[in-house]
């Protein structure tokens, strides 16, 4: 059997755990592979999938990124051009200059008072030295009020914003309006235009306001919704997913979380490191928009195409042991987990905040992290992640309590 024919990326199943055998046998038969049952075609090498991402003109957004959009099956740009993700040059740079400004580093830091007062308040309501499922109580509660918060979004609405984001669809981006009432109560859209316009009226101190006036004032309210809905949907279940999985990981191995007691400067290596092993999402997908010759292989215009960032993340020409946990990997920054290039995650100085401070807090207050019974993994909205992760916070001796 070809090593192509063992890749069914059009399977939630198959990503359920990570297919590493499979991928590694691709990477070293054919890292360029065209898989003739789906007609598309597979990058799995580090190489080739970072010369896609370098070259968007070719390896173009707009034609659909999940196999989803795929299924569309639109002529023109999906979601009608207004989705940042799914968007080109020169549409995607307006875009993107519209949000950017909220997720540049010393915005970041500047919050990141406010942020360490949350989760050291969501740690204190954990009951140390029991079983408690970390992917509930940790990954996801800490995803979705970071992300909340740093929107603007008001305290007492994340619970509900958190509920209509799991079932938000694509689908919604059929839906075009000028005004606030031209959205269907009850859902996102509605629910952003009406803050959108109280902060175009009142500004505060949020990503809300850069995206209500700012850069984001030429846009139609259409546009401006699909970028507040982009950053939470986009946000919220990768961020859970990359917490609860380098919890499991930590867990795993007890000398790792020990080492970053013993030296907490590695701390923000370990966040990449961690973030490397899980590759919250696995791949992405693009289309050609010319012929282009990659390994060897000429992938025609036209073509649908899966980048494999969890197989790059793990490619051997590049990491060395790529299936050890090191959270002190002096390149562990070189990780495809954001991706690169143009659509660079916008979101990754604020994930790699959230995830120092949560392990800080850990790490400082916690003996050990200890497994508390088995995973249960879930096919999830846009990815299979770990949906119960039972863990036991060990409680550390008095003596080595040292909050920083
Ligand atoms: C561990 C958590 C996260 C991971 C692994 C992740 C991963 C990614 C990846 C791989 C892309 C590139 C997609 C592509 O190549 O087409 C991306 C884009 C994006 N991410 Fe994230 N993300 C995370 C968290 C966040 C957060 C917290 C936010 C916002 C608050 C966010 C907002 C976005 C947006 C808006 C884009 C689209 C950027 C563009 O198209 O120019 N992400 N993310």
């Amino acid at each position: 059997m070809r090593a192509i024919d063992a890749i069914k990326l059009d399977d939630p199943s198959f990503l359920l755990p990570s297919p590493h055998a499979e991928m590694a046998a691709l990477r070293r038969e054919a890292p360029v592979a065209y898989d003739a049952r789906t007609d598309a075609w597979v990058v799995s090498s580090y190489e080739s999938v970072s010369f896609a991402l370098r070259h968007p003109e070719i390896f173009v957004s707009g034609r659909g990124v999940s196999v989803q959009e795929r299924k569309l099956g639109t002529d023109g740009p999906v979601h009608g051009g207004d989705f940042m993700l799914a968007t080109d040059a020169p549409r995607h740079t307006e875009l993107r200059a519209a949000a950017q400004p909220g997720y540049v580093q010393p915005r970041i830091r500047a919050w990141e008072d406010r942020l360490r007062a949350r989760i050291v308040a969501a740690i204190d309501a954990l009951p140390a030295g029991e079983v408690l499922d970390a992917h509930t109580r940790i990954a996801k509660t800490l995803a979705i009020a970071s992300v909340c918060d740093y929107l603007g979004i008001p305290e007492h609405d994340v619970p509900w914003v958190d509920e209509l984001t799991s079932v938000w669809s694509p689908e919604h981006t059929q839906w075009s309006g000028v005004s606030v009432t031209d959205y269907p109560e009850g859902t996102l859209e509605r629910y952003f235009a009406v803050l959108l316009e109280e902060r175009a009226a009142a500004p505060a101190d949020d990503v809300l306001t850069i995206i209500a006036g700012g850069r984001g004032a030429s846009l139609s309210l259409r546009a401006k919704l699909m970028l507040c809905i982009d950053l939470v949907v986009a946000g919220n279940e990768p961020l859970a997913a990359g917490i609860s999985g380098g919890l499991h990981a930590l867990a795993e191995h007890p000398d790792a979380f020990a080492r970053l007691q013993r030296e907490p400067e590695l701390i923000p290596t370990a966040v990449n490191e961690l973030l490397r092993r899980v590759t919250p999402i696995p791949y992405m997908c693009r289309t050609t928009a010319s012929d282009v010759e990659l390994e060897g292989q000429l992938i025609p215009a036209g073509s649908f195409v899966y980048l494999l960032y969890s197989s790059a993340n793990h490619d051997e020409d590049v990491w060395g042991k790529p299936y050890e946990l090191d959270v002190a990997r002096s390149d562990a920054g070189k990780l495809l987990s954001f991706g690169r290039g143009a659509h660079t995650c916008i979101g990754a100085p604020l994930v790699r905040l959230v995830y120092r401070i949560l392990l800080e807090q850990l790490t400082s207050r916690f003996a050990a992290l200890e497994m508390g019974g088995d995973v249960r993994i879930v096919t999830g909205v846009h990815m299979p992640h770990l949906g119960f992760l039972p863990l036991v916070l060990v409680p550390a001796s008095p003596a080595h309590r040292d909050t920083p």
